[in-house]
């Protein structure tokens, strides 16, 4: 089975990076396909915590190749300090891989997204001021560079000549502080990259379907989750990129024929960073409870994250969108020691109740969430000792919890995860890879 990938069924933050390290040991290859450093994900090996932003999470196992592919907008500058931590860890970067059409996030984006949410006044979209907004609107508008022009530098100074005056003038025009790096320099410091980094630079999408082809095992990892995606998501609260499954083909340039496994990671509960409508939201010493017991701070920002209960209404919206053929759970750990928890099947909205996830911010907004309440279950000692047991082991009230997600959705739970480690992960999968 060569081909698996891991998708966020919530707003970002599900524990990807942990499923996709633990599943990547299979795995020949881990390949990011949109987003970029707004992206953190964690990974807890023995004593030691990696955030990563926008190295793929393969980094972290040895003779895995790591692939950015075209959809992924890449910052060299920031890049430089994920490779500089994993160097430090002892790690290497031989597998890393980038897409030469990957565009690059520039200092001017990052301004332009600062000033843009500051236009947007009290409609921001609380991004995370890195420069992903920006960098896809000039993917799209045309006026993108590209990882594979700094191999070129002829073509990288006459981008710069056309495109830096531009910028500093569009800067001005958004009130934003404005770059006074001369052509010259900023010409050269590309350049620079690419003398760097230029190893790197390839046609990831023949190297990924020639591996393909010769029946390796490729893993892709998604960023953020089906709710921020740019058509399917809360728009206008969301993020820039395709982040549901078609995503994958045309950020990696892969088919779909080609994607067997579709894991979707789906917190036991919901969390949300940045504004916009969010029907299971929790208020008060609440919410504060489940944002302590979860750790729910961002990665990236450091933001408090919003929370909420689990809410299929949107698992339904992520399963259909993203073709979810498998669950992976995780922190179902952070609600030990719940009397009652509740799950969200519907909305209602102006007297009826809607089983679909509306496209309407204003009906999203008047929607009230229909719950199931459940029994909680007690705290445990030693979450490896029941991983070792299995599913079986688990509170019967939890199993049970389980049990009507896999229902709901018509969709099997085949990763359980009750712990930040590696080792605290129920396996149900049954050697996918094999
Ligand atoms: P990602 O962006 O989807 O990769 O997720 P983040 O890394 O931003 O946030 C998930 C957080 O939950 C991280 O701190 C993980 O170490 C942690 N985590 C992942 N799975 C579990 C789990 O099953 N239980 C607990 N308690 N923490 C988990
Ligand atoms: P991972 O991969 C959670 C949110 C931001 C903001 C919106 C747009 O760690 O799950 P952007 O900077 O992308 O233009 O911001 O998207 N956002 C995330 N929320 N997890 C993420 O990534 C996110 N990446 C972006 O908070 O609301
Ligand atoms: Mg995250």
């Amino acid at each position: 089975m060569p081909t698996v990938a891991i998708i966020g069924a919530q707003w970002g933050d599900e524990g990807k990076g942990k499923i996709t390290d633990y599943l990547a040991e299979k795995a020949d290859a881990v390949v990011r396909f949109q987003g970029g450093n707004n992206a953190g994900h964690t990974i807890v090996i023995g004593d030691s915590v990696f955030k990563l932003h926008l190295l793929p999470s393969g980094v972290l196992r040895k003779d895995k190749l790591a692939v950015i592919g075209n959809g992924v907008v890449v910052n060299f500058a920031d890049m430089a300090e994920e490779v500089k931590q994993i160097e430090d860890a002892g790690l290497g970067i031989d597998g890393l891989r980038i897409s030469d059409r990957a565009h690059l996030i520039m200092n001017y984006h990052k301004k332009l997204d600062g000033a843009e949410e500051v236009y947007r006044g009290n409609a921001s979209v609380g991004t995370t001021k890195k420069g992903i907004g920006p960098t896809y609107q000039d993917k799209i508008a045309r006026y993108g560079f590209r990882a594979g022009d700094l191999l070129e530098p002829e073509l990288i100074r006459e981008k710069t000549k056309f495109l830096l005056p531009m910028k500093k003038d569009l800067m001005k025009l958004m009130g934003s502080e404005t770059c006074n790096c001369s052509e010259d320099d900023f010409a050269e410091r590309l350049i620079g990259w690419g003398q760097k980094y230029g190893k790197y630079i390839c046609d990831t999408s023949v190297l990924i379907n020639d591996m393909l082809d010769e029946g390796k095992n490729i893993l892709f990892e998604g960023a953020q989750g089906a709710m921020l995606d740019i058509d399917h998501g809360t728009y206008p609260y969301v993020t820039s990129s395709s982040t549901v499954g078609g995503g994958i083909c045309s950020g990696a340039g892969v088919a779909p024929n080609r994607i067997q496994k579709v894991v979707g990671c789906l917190k036991a509960y919901t969390t949300r960073v940045g504004e916009g409508p969010f029907v299971t939201e929790l208020e008060g010493a609440e919410e504060e409870e489940l944002q302590k017991k979860g750790g729910e701070f961002g990665v990236t920002t450091g933001r408090g994250r919003r929370c909420g209960w689990l809410d299929l209404v949107v698992a339904e919206h992520a399963a259909r969108l993203c073709g979810i053929t498998s669950w992976a759970i995780t922190k179902l750990d952070v609600l030990n020691g719940y009397e009652k928890i509740k799950v969200c099947v519907g909305y209602e909205i102006d007297g009826k109740v809607e089983k679909h996830f509306p496209a309407s911010i204003a009906k999203l907004e008047r929607a009230k969430p229909v719950y199931e309440e459940f029994d909680g279950w007690e705290d445990w000692e030693d979450s490896e000792a029941l991983v070792s047991a299995g599913m079986d082991s688990l509170p019967e009230n939890m199993q049970k919890y389980i049990r009507f997600i896999e229902e709901y959705t018509g969709i099997p739970a085949d990763i359980i995860s009750i712990g930040p480690k590696r080792s605290e992960t129920i396996d149900r999968t049954s050697g996918w890879w094999n």
